[in-house]
């Protein structure tokens, strides 16, 4: 090998080296709450169980045919003097069997995918917490029907109790027959669709109490990455108090924050229960919005400095939405004067 090309080999090596190992710095397990590797619940563990099974077969048939192939490279490499090695083509023995190891491969991968595609889809027995999920652009909305309970971005669900997700999509101002999301929630289990008229279901089961970050895994629209959600698992008197608090009516405006509400039309789109004027289907229940951590698709932390921020101007914050402030509310300019802004935030942040 020539001087250059050996420099050049050199150069190659260590930027490949270098951006190898700047990738792996990604795989650390810190920090990581949405993690398809760490199944805290029996749904995700099934998916990562057959995630690994497929994962050691390949990596068998990897480091077997790239060592075949290193094997055959040096072996059979080009010498002086050295003719055509033997030829194989045409050897009935040989191609048998490749054709035949591959297809038992296969097969051993199909039986048990098979088996947990339909393991995953079945309805779970039992003790079975039914919730429905609604994918707007960009938000999710979120029904207990048999707790007749409403909330938005935020899924509580008991420890250890199976919940049986049915996920649709719904019309946004934009696009009024819905578009697909995709219901993703690494730790507990996913994906699924969520289709405009049609209704499919999900499995998540959580077996400890946590956080689990979920976020919307098909192309919606400008604002696709900040359609996030998150998963509160918690032990069952926990849930069972916060259903208790979403049962209470809201808390009742003072003069300031209710003619805010009225003057830029909140009620047109948000309910707030027990506050009349605000019965809105179109945009998430607010009732109870300052129980919850965050908002905006859970992109925000639901903090009276990032409300400020949404309320003088959504569009900077989440791209494309339908929040509009009015009257006379433009992107990048809120019909609300500072006054209201900080009257319509203590407020929102007083709905426990
Ligand atoms: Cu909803 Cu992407």
């Amino acid at each position: 090998m020539r001087g250059r090309d050996k420099a050049r080999l050199t150069r190659a090596v260590v930027t490949v080296g270098a951006l190898s190992l700047l990738a792996l710095t990604g795989c650390s397990r810190q920090h990581i709450p949405q993690d398809t590797f760490h199944a805290a619940g029996p749904e995700a563990a099934k998916e990562a169980g057959l995630y690994w099974f497929v994962f050691w077969i390949a990596a068998a048939v990897f480091v077997l045919v790239e060592g075949l192939l290193i094997v055959a490279l040096v072996r059979f490499r080009h010498r002086p003097g050295r003719g055509v090695p033997t030829q194989v083509h045409g050897n009935k023995r040989l191609e048998i069997m490749w054709t035949i190891a591959p297809a038992l491969l296969l097969l051993g991968v199909a039986f048990p995918t098979v088996i947990n595609i339909f393991s995953i889809a079945r309805r779970p027995t039992g003790n079975v917490l039914e919730i429905q999920v609604v994918g707007h652009q960009w938000w999710w909305e979120v029904h207990y029907p048999s707790l007749r309970v409403t909330t938005a971005n935020e899924i509580h669900i008991p420890v250890g109790r199976p919940v049986y997700v049915s996920l649709t999509s719904g019309p946004s101002g934009s696009v009024g027959s819905g578009v697909i999301h995709s219901f993703w929630v690494p730790g507990l289990a996913g994906k699924q669709d969520l289709e405009p008229g049609h209704t499919n279901h999900l499995t998540i089961e959580a077996d400890h109490a946590g956080v689990f970050l979920g976020q919307c895994a098909e192309y919606c629209g400008t604002s696709h990455a900040n359609m996030r959600f998150r998963v509160m698992a918690q032990p069952t008197p926990a849930f069972d108090a916060w259903v208790k608090q979403q049962h209470q009516p809201g808390a009742m405006p003072n003069g300031e924050a209710m003619a805010a509400l009225q003057q830029v039309g909140c009620g047109n789109c948000h309910t707030i229960t027990g506050v009349q004027g605000l019965g809105g289907t179109v945009g998430p229940d607010l009732t109870h919005f300052g129980s919850r951590t965050t908002f905006a698709g859970a992109i925000l932390v639901n903090t009276g400095q990032n409300l400020s921020a949404w309320l003088r101007d959504p569009q900077a914050v989440k791209p494309g939405n339908d929040m509009t402030i009015g009257p006379g509310g433009k992107p990048g300019r809120s019909a609300l004067t500072d006054d209201q802004i900080r009257a319509l935030v203590a407020y929102l942040e007083s709905l426990k």
